[in-house]
């Protein structure tokens, strides 16, 4: 039995990629992407799961689509789908708490959470001078990049480091990273207690 998951995207979608590889190449993966959802039509997501053969669905998001609709509209649609968690890949919109009470949800954001959260997690770093930089992969609550921490990486700022240059270098650690979580959750090995997620067996 495979894990069901939906995974959401807004943009290019190389971290969706790296969990179509790791489930194409990894026997032991046991999570299955039963449906790819995006907020809007013609994103780099989309195109990659259409290649894979995974089904796909554009939820518009407009700006007269309320939170909560809109929500709905995407939790209903994974759900029908037969998801049993949603994976956030780069995708830019806040579900409502209605939504990521129905499932388990992760996301993943390209900075040492809780510092620099938001949308420019990268950029926010860079220009505070920080000299550590990193990834993060959490449970979604109804904050913004504010649930229970499962895993992080750091990756060092050098000198010279633009936000395209840093930020392809944590990428190259979320397509390791995030799989790893994919997997463990499909396998059930994470648990949740108060704030912070207890990994059975091995954590990466
Ligand atoms: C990633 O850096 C992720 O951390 C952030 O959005 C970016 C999405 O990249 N949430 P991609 O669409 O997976 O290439």
């Amino acid at each position: 039995m495979t894990f069901p998951i939906a995974v959401l995207v807004s943009g290019s979608g190389s971290n969706l990629q790296a969990i179509i590889d790791a489930a194409d190449t990894d026997p032991d993966f046991g999570a299955r992407i039963v449906l790819v959802i995006a907020d809007r039509d013609g994103v780099g997501g989309l195109g990659r799961a259409e290649v894979a053969g995974i089904p796909t669905v554009v939820v518009p998001w407009t700006d007269s689509a309320s939170r909560e609709a809109f929500s709905e509209a995407v939790a209903d649609a994974a759900a029908n789908a037969g998801a049993a968690a949603l994976v956030l890949a780069g995708f830019m919109r806040i579900l409502t708490r209605e939504a990521v009470d129905r499932f388990p949800v992760l996301n993943i954001h390209p900075a040492l959470l809780p510092s620099f959260p938001g949308a420019h997690g990268v950029r926010d770093a860079l220009a505070y001078g920080a000299k550590v930089a990193g990834v993060t992969v959490h449970f979604v609550d109804e904050k913004v990049d504010h649930g229970p921490i499962i895993a992080q990486r750091c990756i060092p700022i050098l000198p010279g480091d633009t936000e395209d240059s840093l930020h392809a270098r944590i990428q190259i650690e979320e397509h390791d990273l995030y799989p790893e979580v994919v997997k463990a959750l499909a396998h059930g090995r994470l648990r949740v207690e108060g704030r912070s997620v207890v990994w059975e067996g091995e954590s990466p």
